[in-house]
C-alpha cells in the first residue's frame, strides 16, 4: 500500500514519535510505502508532499513539533476543497491516509471518510479534550511544563509576598489547569467548566496570606467569571470558527489588585506548553498509537481512531470520537477544591 500521513491543528510534543512508529512498522513489518503531506489538510488540498521513509524518521522520537508541519486548514472551508483532496490523493496513488490531529483535523477525517475516503485517525492535543480516549499525547508534557512553571512561581511569590496568576492553555476544557494546579499546589484553580466568583477567589488569596504563604492562582484560558464572558483576543477566529482565547490572567490581576490591594501579577504560559521534547509517557503513548494506526490501515479498517483505554489501545469510530468534547467532571474538580485557600 501507499499511505499518506498528515499532522493537523495545533502541534504538540509526540507527533514525531507517531510518524516514526507508523513508518517503522509500516515499512519494516508490512512492506508499505509512505508519503508525507505538509501542513495538515493543506497538503492533500494542494498536493504538497514530502518523502517519508525509515531514513527520514531516524532520530525524531524525542523531537518536539512535527517534521511534516501543521496548519489549521479546513478543506470544507475551501472552494471544492473535498474534491481537490480526493483528486490529489488519487494523483499520488494514495491507498489510505493517516490523519494525526485533534477535534478539527479528525472532524474533517470523519467527514471525508463518510464520503468514501479510506482514513484512520490518531488523537493528539495538549488539551486532552477528545472523548473516546482516556488521554491524548502532548497533554502530559504540557502538564509537566505548567507544573514546573508553578514551582518556579512559588519561590518568587514567597520572596515578594505577591499573588501570582498563571494562565494555561486548554481551550474550553480545564484539564491542563486541573492537573498542573493539583501537582503544583495552587491556591485556587479556575476552569471553564466551573464559572468563578471574584470575591471567593479574593477570600482564598487572603486565607493563603494569613498562613504566611503567597497564593498562586492557576487559570485555564477558558475560565470565566460567573457574571462575565470568555476573554478573547479581539474576537479572532480560525478556519474552524474557534475564538482565540487569552487574557483571563490579566483580568484576574486587575480585579485582585482592586479588591484586595495586594500586588498581583499575571504570567501567560502560552506556546511554551506546546514546544520541546515530549515526556516519556507521551513518547510511549504516541509510539503505541502509531503502531496501532498502521495496523488498522493494513487490515483495511478505515473510519476509526486509535484510543487509549486503561493500558489497552482500541479502535473507535471516528464519528464517535469527535462527537463531543471531553470536559472535567464535577467530582474531579471537587477533589482539587479541598486544597483551595
Ligand atoms: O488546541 C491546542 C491549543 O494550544 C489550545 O490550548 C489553544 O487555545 C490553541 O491551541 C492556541 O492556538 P494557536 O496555536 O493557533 O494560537
Amino acid at each position: 500500500m501507499r499511505i499518506g500521513v498528515l499532522t493537523g491543528g495545533g502541534d504538540c510534543p509526540g507527533l514525531n514519535a507517531v510518524i516514526r512508529a507508523v513508518v517503522r512498522k509500516g515499512e519494516g513489518v508490512y512492506g508499505h510505502s509512505f508519503v508525507g503531506y505538509r501542513d495538515g489538510w493543506r497538503g492533500p488540498l494542494t498536493g504538497d508532499t514530502v518523502p517519508l521513509d525509515t531514513a527520514a524518521v531516524r532520530g525524531i522520537l524525542p523531537r518536539g513539533g512535527t517534521i511534516l508541519g501543521s496548519s489549521r486548514t479546513n478543506p470544507y472551508a475551501a472552494v471544492d476543497g473535498p474534491s481537490l483532496v480526493r483528486e490529489n490523493l488519487a494523483a499520488a496513488e494514495i491507498d489510505a491516509l493517516i490523519a494525526i490531529g485533534g477535534e478539527d483535523t479528525l472532524g474533517v477525517a470523519a467527514q471525508l471518510h463518510a464520503e468514501g475516503l479510506p482514513v484512520v485517525g490518531v488523537p493528539k492535543t495538549i488539551d486532552n479534550d477528545l472523548s473516546a480516549t482516556d488521554y491524548t499525547f502532548g497533554f502530559d508534557t504540557a502538564v509537566n511544563i505548567a507544573t514546573e512553571a508553578i514551582d518556579r512561581l512559588h519561590t518568587t511569590a514567597e520572596s515578594h509576598h505577591r499573588v501570582l496568576i498563571l494562565e494555561v492553555m486548554g481551550r474550553h476544557a480545564g484539564w491542563i489547569a486541573l492537573h498542573s494546579g493539583m501537582a503544583g499546589g495552587a491556591n485556587v484553580i479556575l476552569i471553564p467548566e466551573r464559572p468563578f466568583d471574584f470575591d471567593k477567589v479574593c477570600a482564598f488569596v487572603e486565607a493563603r496570606f494569613a498562613t504566611h504563604y503567597s497564593p498562586i492562582i492557576v487559570a485555564a484560558e477558558g475560565a470565566t467569571p460567573i457574571a462575565g464572558t470568555l476573554v478573547t483576543r479581539e474576537g479572532e477566529l480560525d478556519a474552524f470558527g474557534h475564538v482565540r482565547l487569552q487574557g483571563i490572567a490579566q483580568v484576574l490581576e486587575t480585579e485582585i489588585r482592586g479588591r484586595t490591594g495586594r500586588d498581583a501579577r499575571a504570567t501567560v504560559l502560552g506556546h511554551l506548553q506546546r514546544g520541546g521534547t515530549p515526556t516519556a509517557f507521551d513518547r510511549w503513548l504516541a509510539t503505541r498509537f502509531g503502531l496501532h494506526a498502521v495496523d488498522a490501515v493494513h487490515e483495511g479498517d478505515f473510519g476509526v481512531m486509535v484510543a487509549l483505554h486503561g493500558t489497552r489501545i482500541d479502535r473507535v469510530p471516528l464519528a464517535e470520537a469527535t462527537r463531543e468534547l471531553k470536559t472535567v467532571p464535577e467530582e474531579l474538580y471537587n477533589e482539587a477544591e479541598i486544597f483551595f485557600g
